[in-house]
């Protein structure tokens, strides 16, 4: 483990940049905004690749609000209709910031705000965060922690969450993955198998779901067996156009409150395969379609679909959706969430 000043916050802070590592696989994480900066991991021929997008200063993950590279966002993740939840029978006024609606929280990221290094060893470490109540609008005093850990199959991102009162509790981890290393180009031949048979459509442009969860079969949407994520991105298909791409969330198949498998995905040039297993309900696939020559880690210039996101959550909108399951963390219950994104070489065959 070895750890670095990468900068200071507002108050005059220093944010850290920590590195774990454990075999071939090597994580560089940050006490700003808890974010995943790098990750490392063996390709075919043994050769260490980087796989996520990101960004070289703590500067740019200060104002991380475009992309989202790397992020830890919460208290929820993608969008609240309106921004408005209600919990308990009170309303709460949440901060718009996507025309009227909420996307990712609001404009006070957890994924901006230094967070306490709790616990560190040479493959793990455990961020807290204190949130207050009413903290971007949501009820309740909210402890929460995130720990990633690295084991022999690669990366486990854990969250725990505890609060005083009723309160939504949907963090995810916003990665964009390239699977031949960051850096290198379009995602569009990767192979993705997604264990999902049935998505949450979108009303328009706007994203927000129309609450129907209708089945993959037959459409573009159709991952259950294994297929270039770039062969049906182009159809003119509505739900596509309305994304300009995938930018949908897909509902896991698999028994709640376990560890389900959730996506395979195979980079085309460098064998890596990565496999992503989750206890949420959701996953947002997005091929990083509004991405315009963003700049990025060692002079890196990134393109639309030159990096994809599996965020597993639970489903867009769900405090206003009665179809979908609820987010809400129950007063003084302690819950724990988990992620992991497990890597094997081409060599060693299906996962
Ligand atoms: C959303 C995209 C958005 C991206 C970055 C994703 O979770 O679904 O629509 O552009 O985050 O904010």
């Amino acid at each position: 483990m070895t750890t670095k000043v990468w900068g200071t916050d507002d108050l005059g802070r220093s944010v850290e940049l920590i590195t774990i590592q454990h075999n071939l696989f090597e994580a560089t994480v940050s006490d700003l905004g808890a974010v995943l900066v790098s990750l490392k991991v063996p390709d075919k021929g043994n050769r260490q690749r980087d796989v996520v997008l990101g960004y070289d200063t703590a500067v740019q993950y200060f104002n991380n609000y475009e992309t989202y590279f790397g992020a830890t966002v919460g208290r929820n993740a993608n969008r609240i209709e309106n921004s408005q939840v209600t919990i308990d029978g009170k309303t709460y006024l949440l901060e718009a910031n996507e025309g009227q609606n909420c996307l990712h929280s609001g404009p006070n990221g957890y994924h901006t705000r230094r967070w306490e290094v709790k616990e560190r060893s040479a493959s793990a470490v455990t961020f807290a965060l204190f949130s207050p109540r009413l903290d971007q609008g949501f009820p309740g005093n909210l402890e929460l922690t995130v720990t990633y850990k690295l084991t022999d199959e690669g990366l486990e991102i854990t969250y725990t969450g505890l609060s005083d009162a009723d309160t939504v509790f949907n963090p995810t981890n916003h990665s964009y993955f390239n699977l031949n290393g960051q850096g290198s180009g379009t995602i569009t031949h990767h192979r993705l198998q997604l264990n999902a048979s049935s998505f949450t459509p979108i009303a328009d442009e706007k994203s927000i779901p129309t609450g129907e969860i209708r089945s993959v079969k037959g459409t573009p949407m159709d991952f259950i067996q294994p297929k270039e994520i770039g062969e049906a991105i182009n159809d003119p298909w509505e739900q596509l156009q309305l994304a300009k791409g995938y930018d949908h969330n897909f509902a896991i198949d698999g028994v709640r409150g376990h560890l389900n498998p959730v996506a395979r995905v195979e980079g085309d040039e460098s064998g890596i395969v990565m496999t992503v297993l989750s206890t949420l309900p959701g996953v947002q696939f997005y091929t990083a379609n509004f991405i315009q020559d963003e700049k990025g880690k060692d002079g890196a210039i990134y393109h639309s679909r030159e990096g994809f996101c599996l965020e597993t959550q639970y489903f867009p909108n769900a405090m206003n959706t009665s179809a979908f399951e609820s987010p809400l963390l129950e007063k003084d219950v302690l819950t724990t969430l988990k992620t992991a994104y497990l890597f094997k070489g081409e060599s060693h065959g299906n996962v």
